[in-house]
């Protein structure tokens, strides 16, 4: 008998498994609503031009081998990233701790290592519902810290459920508990903080000495604004005294999923505090993957470089970011003028590439089997998988899902 043959079964990834279903399927207006990753007006996969610039300019550079990058990662990457995301000034960053990683996941993980080691937290806090590698990554990286939810989504009214959010961290989390909170564009709901639930939610962190462990995976991407889509994490490191955590993606916004080009962040405060975590953060990392990928992060590194790439790469957002928007008010129309039952009109205000739409199991069952329309089982639907080719066809197959269940 083999050694392996108890391991406890792990359930197949459901975004993974529709992607695959999805593949096979032979019928020619399949849709995929399924995946977080940008499609262009013909459902296909689109390379922003910006990057392609880059990677020419890259290729065309005959000084370029194939060494490794340092340790903590590509430097002028770094750099960029931390100006990026926190709109730091070289004082600022003096006390930010930064590596690259394994693009946004694994940011996350080595963030959930680091802490897991420099902190032995008892608890983290997830929203509910989140990105669903959240709990899968803090479970792997230790079992022992508990992993609780505070509410964020109700569902019977697509709205935040702000109270409960800000309830369940003043009554519940206590000091030195990890806040995993999502910085613009929350998977999978759409829905965002204001400025002023974000301002509250810094105030508990602040007064409860929580930790707050932002995940950016949709800068620039989301609003097609870089400073609107960090607004949350800038004021918690401009305004506030807090020690945080930021796990950076560019795989969204710069369209660069499978180069897995990421930067976790610790913001320690003190240039002491500093030094420490980017050694403990090397050594986590060095035991885990020696050094990070050099191809994205060269490509990141020279868009954030260039004046005219870094505005052509704004270009670039903006377009992908106006297409979700038209997309999301395409679909709204057909539906309501089909008055087809339930909530839609939110999905118009709802931020980035996800929405609920509140569709049940046995539904999203239908719309696969009968329609060969894919999305996630929670209901979630990704809006770049929609075209002006086949919005009404999904709209109207949610139409005949929604009435037929409806007069059942
Ligand atoms: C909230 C959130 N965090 C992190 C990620 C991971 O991104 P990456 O592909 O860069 O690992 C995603 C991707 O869907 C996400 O939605």
């Amino acid at each position: 008998m083999s050694l392996f043959a108890n391991l406890p079964e792990a359930a197949t990834d459901a975004a993974f498994a529709l992607i695959e279903a999805y593949k096979a399927d032979t019928f020619p207006l399949k849709v995929d609503l399924s995946p977080g990753f940008y499609r262009d007006e013909d459902a296909r996969p689109w390379i922003l031009p910006s990057v392609e610039k880059a990677k020419q300019d890259l290729l065309n550079d005959s000084t370029a081998d194939h060494e490794h990058a340092p340790i903590l990662g590509h430097e002028a990457l770094i750099h960029s990233a931390q100006r990026l995301v926190f709109d730091a000034t070289c004082e600022d960053t003096a006390t930010i701790a930064s590596i690259q990683t394994i693009a946004g996941t694994g940011a996350n993980h080595l963030g959930a290592l680091f802490l897991a080691k420099a902190r032995c937290p008892r608890t983290v806090w997830i929203s509910d519902p989140s990105w669903i590698n959240h709990q899968e990554i803090w479970q792997l990286v230790d079992s022992g810290i508990e992993r609780q939810t505070y509410p964020y989504f109700d569902k019977q009214s697509f709205i935040i459920d702000f109270e409960g959010t800000i309830s369940t961290l003043n009554l519940k989390a206590r000091e030195g508990d990890i806040v995993i909170l999502h910085g613009c564009a929350h998977n999978p709901t759409g829905l965002d903080l204001t400025k002023d639930q974000w301002k509250a939610v810094a105030d508990v962190c602040e007064e409860k000495k929580l930790v707050p462990f932002f995940d950016v995976a949709y800068q620039g991407f989301a609003t097609g604004d870089l400073a609107e889509d960090a607004w949350s994490v800038r004021h918690f490191f401009h305004n506030t005294s807090l020690e945080m955590l930021v796990a950076q993606s560019f795989s969204k916004n710069f369209g660069l999923y499978g180069e897995r080009v990421g930067v976790l962040h610790v913001v320690c405060r003190t240039e002491i505090a500093r030094s420490k975590a980017t050694n403990m953060l090397s050594r986590l990392s060095r035991a885990e993957i020696t050094t990070a990928p050099i191809n994205g992060a060269k490509i990141v590194a020279k868009v954030l470089g260039d004046t005219n790439l870094k505005q052509q790469w704004q270009n670039d957002l903006l377009h992908m970011s106006h297409r979700m928007k038209s997309m999301r008010k395409r679909l709204v129309d057909a539906l309501l003028k089909r008055q087809t039952p339930g909530a839609w009109e939110h999905i118009l205000t709802d931020i980035g590439m996800f929405s609920m739409t509140g569709l049940q199991p046995d539904q999203i069952q239908t719309l696969k089997e009968r329609y060969h329309i894919y999305l996630l089982p929670s209901g979630r639907i990704s809006i770049t998988g929609l075209t002006e080719h086949n919005v009404e066809y999904v709209a109207e197959a949610f139409h005949k899902v929604t009435v037929a269940t409806k007069f059942v």
